[in-house]
């Protein structure tokens, strides 16, 4: 047992840290977590910290939730793991019955695996096959569409999909090719319906590329409504709905990525209910155990389960599995998490959440390095430049949105940046209280980052935009 104090230091000696240039974070204090309760983190120096996006937007209902804690214990005295593979076990069966009944209309079939990015791989594997399955034609459609700025995960078939160049630039030799539309995110005004797709801005690339390549494309991937990790992007309203026609119409499969959005994130349990859009697969992980356990699934509807069906041992088998496929701790916590949202209105509360979200945010215009502040729901994104006015970004080596953490910290928050973008995505279970506090914290905290070291950014001489919100 370490003494109290020693667990950075044995820390910064043993680990190596996710998506972290580790001479930053040997410049930086360690902040090791001991415990959590409700929407709070503890270190083991005793400090508490509001958990500002929700320990990497898994986080549904807080943390060590009588329901959810109970479930998995519950569930440790009976088994922890057995394999998935020629077996079944009664947490997973449960489960895939629950979120076929909560999922899109549609969606009747639930594969398991661990991750955001293994769900979203497995998409894309069942999509290519699919249609290798499905005749000749088919066999023509290897290809894929994504956005620009896209981010589905961090195997090599979402790097594949990834169009962030700081994260995925390094493996691209590695990479196959994908078709890259630009995300349409700096669009405002919705996509009105009944319009010819070619004569929108934002949709003419979509319809130029499956005008001329759709009988090649085996399936469209993105990420519903909003992109997450490309800075919180939000989409013009009526882009998904027009993208999933056009997509259709060229008889390509739609892959809805709601890794980052499921689970209310958004509003209404998946976010492609807005837009009235079912895919025929959804890769889901994140908040599906409540952010408890690592578990993933990706669902697809019976039309396309069927396409793999076969002769015993033929080609039409699916190879795909994990040691861990469908852990029963991790679907039993699934489960409670689906539980609370039955019979808790937790929903309902999300939308009184996003409201004063929304209230809470205008006044962030009013610094003058405050560029766009871009809202969906619970998901948010507070953009920082120099000079927004200009258009110009602050040197990359200030760090800035790096110190507007550090800041935070100081006041009890727990953020973390996407670049020089503020990502606030708190836990469902944030009571009013605590989502002033989130955004009092961040308020100061981006002041003093921005004005410290001798930054005092111009104010833009144009009118700033208003927060944009879904
Ligand atoms: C939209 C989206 N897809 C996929 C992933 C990858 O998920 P994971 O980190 O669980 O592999 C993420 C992670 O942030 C994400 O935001």
């Amino acid at each position: 047992m370490a003494h109290e104090g020693d667990w950075a230091a044995r820390d910064r000696r043993y680990v190596w840290h996710p998506f972290t240039q580790m001479t930053e974070w040997f410049a930086d204090e360690t902040i090791v977590i001991a415990s959590g309760k409700g929407n709070y983190l503890f270190d083991t120096r005793g400090r508490r910290y509001f958990d500002g996006v929700s320990s990497l937007w898994v986080n549904i209902h807080g943390h060590r939730h009588p329901r959810i804690t109970k479930a998995i214990k519950e569930q440790l005295d009976r088994i922890a793991h057995s394999t998935f593979l020629g077996l079944s076990n009664v947490p997973a069966t449960e489960l895939a019955e629950r979120l076929v009944a909560v999922a899109p209309k549609g969606l009747r079939r639930v594969f398991y695996s661990d991750n955001g990015s293994t769900a979203v791989e497995v998409a894309m594997k069942m999509a290519f096959q699919y249609h290798r399955q499905n005749g000749p034609a088919g066999m023509k459609r290897t290809e894929f569409v994504t956005l620009g700025d896209a981010y589905h995960g961090d195997t090599i078939g979402s790097v594949s999909l990834g169009g962030i160049d700081l994260f995925h630039r390094i493996y691209r030799p590695l990479l196959f090719k994908v078709h890259r539309v630009p995300s349409p995110w700096k669009r405002k005004e919705p996509i009105p319906k009944r319009r010819n797709p070619a004569s929108v801005d934002v949709l003419a690339p979509l319809a130029k590329i499956f005008g001329s390549r759709g009988d090649r494309i085996a399936a469209l991937v993105m990420e519903p409504l909003v992109q997450g990790a490309a800075g919180i992007l939000v989409h013009p309203r009526g882009f998904l709905r027009e993208a999933a026609r056009i997509c259709r119409g060229a008889g390509a499969l739609l892959i809805l990525d709601e890794v980052a959005t499921g689970f209310g994130r958004t509003g209404p349990m998946f976010a492609c209910e807005q837009e009235g859009v079912r895919p025929d697969l959804m890769a889901v992980a994140k908040g599906l155990t409540g952010g408890y356990l690592p578990v993933a699934v990706t669902l697809t509807t019976e039309k396309v389960f069927k396409g793999f069906l076969g002769p015993p041992g033929g080609d039409r088998t699916f190879f795909h599995g994990h040691s861990y496929t469908a852990n029963p701790l991790g679907c039993a916590a699934a489960i409670a998490n689906l539980d609370i949202f039955r019979d808790e209105p937790v929903l309902e509360r999300v939308g009184v959440l996003i409201s004063r979200f929304r209230g809470g945010l205008a006044r962030f215009r009013d610094i003058p390095a405050v560029a766009d502040v871009r809202q969906c729901g619970l998901m948010v994104g507070i953009d920082l430049m120099e000079d927004p006015a200009g258009g110009k970004a602050f040197d990359p080596l200030l760090r800035i949105g790096h110190k507007v953490i550090l800041a935070a910290r100081k006041r009890g928050v727990i953020i973390r940046p996407l670049g020089d973008v503020i990502v606030l995505m708190p836990p469902l279970s944030t009571t009013d209280a605590e989502l002033d506090m989130l955004l009092q914290a961040t308020y100061e905290s981006v002041e003093e980052a921005t004005r410290a070291g001798g930054i005092q950014p111009r104010r833009p001489q144009r009118a700033r935009s208003s927060v944009r919100s879904w």
